[in-house]
């Protein structure tokens, strides 16, 4: 099995290139099903999820292909409704595909996805909000099958889902006559999913507010996008230089894009530069408590950032409060930094960190894919040799980490253990 091994104690300094966001581009490949021609996105990371929504597409007939980290997608031939029964299982987000196969092909067929390791991810909203479109949805036996020409509609979401509102702007954009999402998702991947089929020619207003509005019935032409940068590959690396006491400059990352996390790192003593071109966040001889942390969609602080800025409570001086009000079960990592050392309470969402002077050491175990970002951080700062395992959990969503983290300093390689 692939793990990392770290050598503690080395702060995280420079500049670091930040790529296309993994939960950017993962939308950006479903909505090329909407779009004639040949659609390239620039910059992608090289990240197994990705290469799972390729094959994804190549088996329901898209032309797919990398070159070099550029992606080329052309839909033209694509012809099958059914999507890959494993493939989709596997990974979630393949859901994506169900609003622009359903208004491309009028019909789609799915196997029920999982959850994950960090929550039952119903998929409720995508299905209520697609039915009220005019599609009819049977589940039956651990599959969807869809079908129906889909009509604009007026669309109230009971919680702003990103993947949710995603689905219903892909399926609105193929739809006749206009939609309007209600209390929608505001993260900028939504903003850049909007820009990238207004690029192509779409007319969607509002994307990053909480009321979308969009044309239906518009014809798509292809066209070349770069995909927003990665906030959150971005924040755990500079989470990285918060806790070593190092100071890194994240170069493409946009400030704007990460507020809440850039205002809960200066509140624990780091020094913020929102400069031209990037972010930078200097570490202090010693991080402060913060009263509390609690996530919940953008613009708040993102669920997605909670096990990395958990890791750097840990060695801050005092006690803080972290509060996971979106996932129900994403404190995996928690156990694994107390094998560490850290001193961490848990009762139900909420979890009390109280700093501890140093962490040691250990041989830990990925639970998720943050939850393992969060564990790598935790190695950079502790005494000795740790050791973290189910490293494919991580690869998911960081191209290469090792590799971003030794640029800075780390001490840390990708080792085979026999196990
Ligand atoms: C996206 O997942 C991201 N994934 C997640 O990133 C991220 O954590 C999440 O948004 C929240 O920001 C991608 O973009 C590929 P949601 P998504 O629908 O769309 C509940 C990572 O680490 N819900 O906003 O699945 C759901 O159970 C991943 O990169 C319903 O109840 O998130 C959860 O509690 C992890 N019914 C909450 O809403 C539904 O139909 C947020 O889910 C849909 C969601």
């Amino acid at each position: 099995m692939t793990a990392f091994r770290i050598l503690g104690g080395r702060p995280l300094n420079g500049e670091i290139g930040i790529k296309g966001a993994k939960n950017a581009v993962l939308p950006l490949l479903a909505a090329a099903l909407l779009v004639s021609g040949e659609v390239l996105l620039r910059d992608c990371p090289r990240l197994n999820d990705i290469d799972h929504m390729l094959e994804i597409l190549a088996a329901i007939g898209c032309q797919v292909r990398w070159e070099g980290q550029n992606i080329a997608i052309d839909a033209g031939n694509a012809a099958e409704h059914r999507m890959p029964e494993e493939l989709s299982k596997r990974m979630r987000s393949s859901i994506f595909m169900l609003g622009p196969a359903l208004a491309r092909f009028g019909k789609a067929r799915f196997s029920y996805p999982g959850g994950c390791e960090i929550g039952l991810r119903p998929i409720d909203l995508h299905l209520s909000s697609l039915r009220a479109m005019g599609a009819q949805i049977i589940e039956e036996r651990g599959h969807i099958y869809c079908s129906g020409k889909l009509i604009g509609a007026k669309i109230h979401l009971d919680y702003p889902s990103v993947g949710a509102t995603e689905n219903i702007m892909m399926a609105a954009v193929g739809a006749q006559g206009d939609t309007v999402i209600y209390n929608a998702a505001r993260e900028p991947e939504i903003e850049d999913l909007a820009a990238f089929l207004n690029a192509c020619g779409a007319e969607i207003k509002g994307a990053g507010q909480s009321s979308i509005e969009i044309r239906g019935g518009t014809p798509l032409k292809a066209c070349e996008y770069v995909p927003l940068r990665d906030r959150i590959v971005a924040g755990t690396l500079l989470v990285g230089a918060a806790m070593t006491g190092g100071e890194v400059f994240a170069k493409g990352a946009r400030a704007k894009d990460m507020q809440a996390v850039l205002q809960k790192l200066s509140e624990m003593g780091c020094t913020i530069g929102m400069e031209e071109g990037g972010v930078r966040v200097r570490g202090p001889k010693a991080l402060k408590a913060v009263r509390r942390v609690e996530t919940n969609p953008h613009p708040s602080f993102p669920t997605d950032m909670q096990a990395q800025i958990m890791s750097a409570l840990c060695v801050a001086r005092g006690s803080s409060v972290v509060v996971e009000n979106v996932f129900e079960s994403r404190f995996g990592h928690a156990a694994e930094l107390c094998r560490m050392g850290a001193d961490i309470q848990i009762d139900g969402k909420i979890a009390v960190v109280r700093g501890v002077k140093r962490l040691y050491g250990a041989k830990v175990v990925s639970r998720d894919l943050r939850g393992g970002a969060a564990l790598t951080l935790a190695g950079l700062r502790a005494v000795g040799e740790t050791i973290v395992t189910e490293v494919e959990l991580i690869d998911r969503g960081y191209e290469r980490m090792e590799e971003m983290l030794r640029c800075l300093g780390a001490g840390i390689e990708r080792i085979e253990t026999e196990e």
